[in-house]
């Protein structure tokens, strides 16, 4: 959700704050700009679209420089609305959102004050100028207080050579190399060797070859060393066409790391005594996190007989939910950062909650906020569509729900080696590649399953929406007949996804009603019955039910991809979307 870099070093600041926003662009991409100091002169370009435009920025002189890469939220995406935005000597770069901006535009407006764009963020601008008599740090001090909503922020102030940060809620990273680098998350640090993240309502002053931390009263406090791994981020696309292909074809290796990581993760023991007190789970989370979540509940309560609810987080801190004593909540985020399973998490926990994060992040905003924390290790994940971090989301979910079996000595069905299954999923999944002419010429499409083979459904439709633009819906296969049995046209593609034995034969019922109304039917199972019967079908490796969802997401997350290329889109960079939401 918008992304912030900064460079202060010996070299020519544009080239560094470029490559930076390069790797911030899964933020936002709909317009970017950036804003480089030269003799106490700062001068700015900003572009509409993706930061290559922003490439006739690179000659831009100077060796101090804020760059910005965004995702509207007020105001068009456009060239005026672009960060950064000055007033006076003031230049800045935000990511976040001022709740507060209309009536803090409306009080300068009255001063005289003109604006250039239609955001919430130019108004900081105009209020750090308003105070800035003395030391900046202090204008910026006095600026954040009267804000309401989050923030993190890059200032520059004409004639000063240095660098101002201030955060709260959005999040903001330092590091430390050959120069002094901003950025909203680590891979667009690059080269350095140390890197620190400022804490909720810290501010940062970077000078020279130095870095200061100060507290809300701007009193100096040690900064948060991250622990991170050099390798990570350098990994690039490589052999393939996109992130997206790179990050599936990655899931087999994934499920490795995590069938190492579980069975000897120590932590993992700690988390076994908290297990051992649970009595009740909630489950926090959005967007393909959220659909991990409905996975767990699936394995939890069959496995365990445990109470699990499953909310989405933006819902869930909007009630007043009832946290009863001994109650487990597990935040879900690949990014570790999404605003609403943040302040879902929060609200949990102040509830009484054992906070519990899952996230593929160790150093994010949702890791400081837990009680426990549970590392996917999924390795970076650059495609705004979830793909790999799901898989590992399932794979500790799974991990979680068959510990809490066993803390209440009940027996579970033993984990299978997923990574092979994942493998050979992968293979048989390219099949879905002759699906796709239906699904690129079609109106709309329909997901159906039934228990965990429903959750899978609802992810195979987001996917599907997400990256092909296809209006889509993933049904319970029994409810079709409800209302949505009316939408089936001729040709309508409608995928079944059976791989429980049990329900299997319920869920073809619904295929059969759906194929009478000229539906073209596209089957996913683990059931060599079921596929023969089928010309369009994906026959999946055996895998134990419970856990099914690990391997027969792949076919649809492949479909999603295959369908996108052939609708003409970019599958990495989705229209209107962005990858780490961190605005409500
Ligand atoms: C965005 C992304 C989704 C992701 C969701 C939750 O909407 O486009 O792919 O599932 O955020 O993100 P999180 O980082 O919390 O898992």
């Amino acid at each position: 959700m918008c992304g912030i870099v900064g460079y202060l070093g010996k070299k020519q600041a544009a080239g560094a704050l470029l490559e930076g926003l390069y790797r911030l662009e899964y933020r936002g991409y709909d317009s970017a700009g950036v804003a480089v100091m030269d003799e106490n002169v700062i001068r700015i370009v900003r572009r509409k679209g993706r930061v290559k435009e922003l490439e006739c920025a690179r000659h831009l002189v100077g060796n101090i420089g804020i760059g910005h890469t965004r995702w509207a939220t007020h105001g068009s995406p456009s060239e005026k609305n672009a960060h950064p935005h000055r007033f006076g000597r003031v230049v800045l770069v935000h990511n976040g959102i001022i709740e507060n901006a209309h009536a803090l535009k409306e009080e300068c407006l009255t001063r005289g004050e003109e604006f250039s764009s239609e955001t919430d963020s130019e108004v900081i601008a105009h209020l750090i100028e308003r105070y800035l008599t003395g030391d900046p740090l202090l204008a910026i001090k006095k600026a954040c207080e009267r804000l309401q909503g989050s923030y993190a922020l890059a200032v520059l102030i004409e004639g000063k050579h240095a660098i101002y940060l201030a955060r709260k809620k959005s999040p903001l990273l330092v590091g430390k190399g050959e120069a002094l680098l901003v950025a909203s998350d680590l891979p667009a640090l690059g080269n350095i060797s140390h890197a620190y993240a400022l804490e909720d309502g810290q501010f940062a002053l970077l000078k020279g070859d130095e870095i200061a931390f100060y507290d809300g009263e701007l009193r100096p406090v040690s900064p948060k060393e991250i622990a991170f791994d050099r390798e990570e981020g350098e990994k690039e696309t490589l052999c393939f066409e996109h992130f997206m292909q790179k990050e599936m074809a990655e899931i087999p290796a994934v499920l490795a790391r995590s069938e190492v990581d579980f069975a000897t993760d120590s932590r993992f023991s700690d988390f076994y005594r908290v297990l051992c007190q649970t009595e009740y789970i909630q489950i926090v989370a959005c967007g393909t996190a959220f659909h991990a979540g409905l996975c767990a509940k699936e394995a939890i309560e069959r496995l365990a007989r445990i109470s699990c609810e499953v909310t989405v987080a933006s819902e869930y801190r909007y009630r007043d939910p009832i946290v009863k004593e001994n109650t487990l909540c597990i935040a879900v985020s690949q990014s570790g950062e999404t605003a609403d399973t943040i302040a879902a998490a929060l609200l949990s926990k102040e509830k009484g909650a054992h906070l519990a994060a899952l996230t593929n992040v160790a150093y994010s905003s949702l890791t400081r906020a837990a009680d426990s924390v549970l590392c996917t290790n999924a390795g970076r994940e650059v495609a705004v569509a979830a793909t790999k971090s799901f898989n590992a989301q399932l794979f500790v979910l799974y991990s979680v729900a068959r510990a809490l079996a066993f803390s209440r000595g009940r027996e579970a069905p033993p984990m299978q080696c997923f990574s092979a299954l994942a493998y050979r999923a992968l293979e048989v999944a390219e099949e879905v590649r002759s699906w796709t002419p239906f699904f690129a010429a079609a109106k709309s499409a329909y997901f159906i399953g039934r228990g965990a083979d429903y959750v899978v459904a609802l992810e195979g439709s987001l996917k599907l929406k997400e990256i092909s633009y296809l209006p889509s819906e993933g049904y319970a296969a029994g409810e079709l007949k409800h209302g949505t049995l009316a939408l089936l046209e001729e040709g309508t593609p409608v995928v079944a996804i059976a791989t429980n034995e049990d329900l299997a034969e319920k869920t073809m019922n619904a295929v059969h009603e759906a194929r009478s109304r000229g539906a073209q039917i596209f089957l996913v199972t683990t059931l060599p019955g079921l596929a023969a019967r089928e010309e369009h079908s994906v026959l999946l490796p055996p895998i134990d039910e419970v856990y099914s969802p690990l391997i027969s997401v792949i076919p649809l997350q492949k479909l999603a991809y295959y369908t996108a290329l052939a609708r003409g889109n970019d599958p990495d960079k989705p229209r209107n979307l962005a990858k780490s939401v961190t605005v409500e």
